[in-house]
């Protein structure tokens, strides 16, 4: 393998803790009831997508802000189990980790999200110009403090305005939430991934149709993204054609958290190693699909690694 392919992947974004309420029913307000389990996990989408990229065999990294005490130190050892290197996470002793209380629905696979980010601040692009952007041959933001995030691309612009293309790090972000300012980093990336949340608040109702009208906002040469949950993924590329692969459902579909980070790992991964874009969607969608059919993220070494 040559030295380049050899080289990190990059997530950029949030960690937290999940704490996952596993029921069977979805509750009744003021109700009083029993799980059928309860765990910790540790969560965010960049986080996530680390996760995956490390059970899919890719050296990965992760990029982001981290509390101190014992909620801090499970996150650290989980992201270790994993050897995810963390030398690039910034500590703020003084803040709370956000926090994410799941209502997991193994009857439906649904996923209820109630988040909190108290005070713990995004990293900044002061931070990340002290990474040695060397060790990495893709970079991949998850779309947060926008203005910040867009001098970060702009440093990794400059750094490979250095190198020949075959060395160059490549760049995705993801647009998941409906903020106008995340819109600024549409044309940022080489990979673009817009959620469905995005493609219907711009009025699409497809993934073709979203990727069809938007487009004209990325870079010349990007290739853009869509996820559509049980309907698959699209993308479209310079070439103008839409790609698309169908979903993969599990035989019994268990926990949908995390599906879009898994998505984008496994996408990241193949385009990374050199793969088509064909490839990448199907892929995506396969490990993706098959992550749905469990709980958290683990299983997925088992049923990837020797494909
Ligand atoms: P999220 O809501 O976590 O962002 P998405 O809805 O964007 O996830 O889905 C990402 C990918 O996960 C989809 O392209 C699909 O391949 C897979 N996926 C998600 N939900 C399902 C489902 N209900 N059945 C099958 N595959 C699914
Ligand atoms: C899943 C996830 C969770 C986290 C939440 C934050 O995509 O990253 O792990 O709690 O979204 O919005």
């Amino acid at each position: 393998m040559d030295e380049h392919k050899k080289k990190k992947i990059l997530c950029v974004g949030l960690v937290c803790l999940d704490i996952i309420n596993v029921v069977d029913k979805y509750p009744e307000e003021d109700t009083d009831n029993r799980c059928l389990s309860q765990r910790w996990q540790r969560g965010g989408n960049a986080s996530n997508s680390c996760t995956v990229l490390s059970l899919l065999g890719a050296s990965s990294a992760f990029m982001g802000s981290l509390s101190a005490g014992p909620v801090a130190d499970f996150i650290l050892e989980d992201f270790q189990k994993l050897d995810i290197d963390v030398s690039l996470v910034s500590e703020h002793a003084q803040c709370v980790l956000p926090t994410s209380v799941v209502i997991s629905n193994v009857s439906t696979g649904s996923r209820t999200i109630l988040h909190m980010n108290r005070n713990l601040p995004d990293v900044t692009a002061e931070d990340f110009s002290k990474a040695d952007l060397h060790q990495f041959k893709w970079i991949h933001w998850e779309g947060r403090n926008a203005e910040e995030q867009v001098k970060m691309i702009q440093q990794v612009a400059m750094y490979n305005s250095t190198l020949p293309p075959q060395q160059r790090i490549t760049v995705s972000v993801e647009i998941e939430k409906t903020r106008e300012p995340l819109y600024q980093l549409i044309p940022y990336g080489d990979v673009v991934f817009v959620s469905k949340d995005v493609a219907r608040h711009f009025g699409f109702l497809t993934a073709e149709a979203a990727l069809k009208g938007l487009y004209s906002r990325v870079k010349k040469g990007a290739v853009l993204v869509c996820a559509w949950a049980e309907k698959g993924a699209d993308a479209l590329g310079p070439d103008g054609l839409v790609v698309h692969s169908d979903a993969f459902p599990p035989e019994t579909l268990v926990d949908t958290l995390g599906a879009g980070d898994t998505f984008n790992a496994a996408v990241i991964y193949t385009l990374s190693n050199g793969g088509s874009l064909e490839n990448a969607l199907t892929f995506g969608c396969r490990v993706a699909g098959r992550k749905c059919g469990f709980h958290g993220y683990d299983s997925i070494s088992e049923q990837f690694t020797d494909d």
